[in-house]
């Protein structure tokens, strides 16, 4: 089998549009089949005054990346009081365009999306040691732990903002049916009464349903199996400096192996906003189960 799972759009060169029928019917479509979306032509330009932003000393070392929420609340960063304004500016900055992109591309969208976090990640991907299940360098799709989704979708935006011209290299792996065939039967089953405890306790933001269970499983199950890291359907792609790609992250395997100074806006969005519900994580696994998940 080949993989095709990057779509690129040549002619795509700013983030407000317009955009045309047509190109706006290819990305959606590509988008919804799970591929990543690549827009080699667009970039994020960083202003003069943010240039001494672009050191990984602005990582306050415990978090991975830079988050900013979408009230402008700033976390794990230790800048002085002013690289801080300028970063939460910064990062404002590029939310504003990400949702630009996202509300001129998708108008379908438009009424449902919820914009969610903003990232920095200045620190450099490779060498960085984390248990496999931590571990971003190896094939995973989006599933958080503490935050369940109950099928709601995961829309990222990056910006590769390297000073120096770096790449910033990920791994994309094969459709999401076929990871789902893979580890969706392995995935644990909560105990009785779990979810509630889990969300009573403020273990997770919100009841984890099925569907969240079996999104992580799928998480877990993919990066803690060595042999499928090594052997499964993969290509290795490297996002030039200067430019922006997106996809959905619950959707389509990725890795990302090696990159410093990226720009990342989360958006979510419920099923019924798609197109093609059908083609979401939600419906296939649904189909796949036999039952409804959420
Ligand atoms: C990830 O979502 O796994 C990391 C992507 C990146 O930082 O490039
Ligand atoms: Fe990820």
């Amino acid at each position: 089998m080949t993989l095709d799972p990057i779509a690129t759009f040549e002619d795509i060169a700013r983030w407000t549009g317009p955009f045309r029928d047509a190109q706006r019917a290819a990305a959606q479509d590509a988008l919804e089949s799970g591929k990543v979306l690549f827009f080699p032509r667009l970039s994020f330009v960083i202003g003069n005054s943010e240039a001494t932003l672009l050191t990984d000393q602005l990582s306050n070392g415990r978090a991975k990346n830079i988050s900013r929420d979408p009230d402008g609340r700033v976390q794990g960063e230790r800048g002085s009081a002013e690289e801080s304004v300028r970063l939460n500016m910064m990062l404002g900055r590029f939310a504003e365009h990400a949702r630009a992109l996202v509300m001129h591309l998708f108008p379908g969208y438009a009424a449902r999306v919820e914009q969610a976090r903003t990232s920095y990640r200045p620190v450099e991907i490779a060498g960085r040691r984390y248990s496999p299940r931590d571990d971003d360098k190896r094939l995973h799709l989006d599933a958080f732990p503490s935050r369940p989704q109950r099928g709601r979708r995961i829309l990222r935006v990056f910006s590769n903002i390297h000073p120096m011209g770096g790449k910033r290299v990920w791994h994309v792996g094969e459709p999401f049916e076929d990871v789902a065939r893979r580890y969706a039967s392995k995935a644990r089953k909560p105990l009785p009464l779990e979810p509630w405890l889990f969300e009573t306790l403020g273990i997770t933001r919100g009841r984890r349903s099925e569907y969240d269970y079996l999104m992580l499983g799928l998480h877990d199950g993919a990066k803690l199996d060595t042999a499928y890291q090594k052997d499964s359907p993969q290509v290795e792609f490297a996002f030039p400096a200067g430019t922006t790609w997106m996809c959905f992250t619950d959707q389509a395997m990725h890795a990302a192996l090696s990159g410093q100074f990226a720009l990342e806006q989360t958006f979510h969005l419920p099923v019924e906003a798609l197109a093609h519900p059908e083609r979401s994580p939600l419906k296939v696994l649904e189909r796949m189960m036999g039952r409804t998940l959420v």
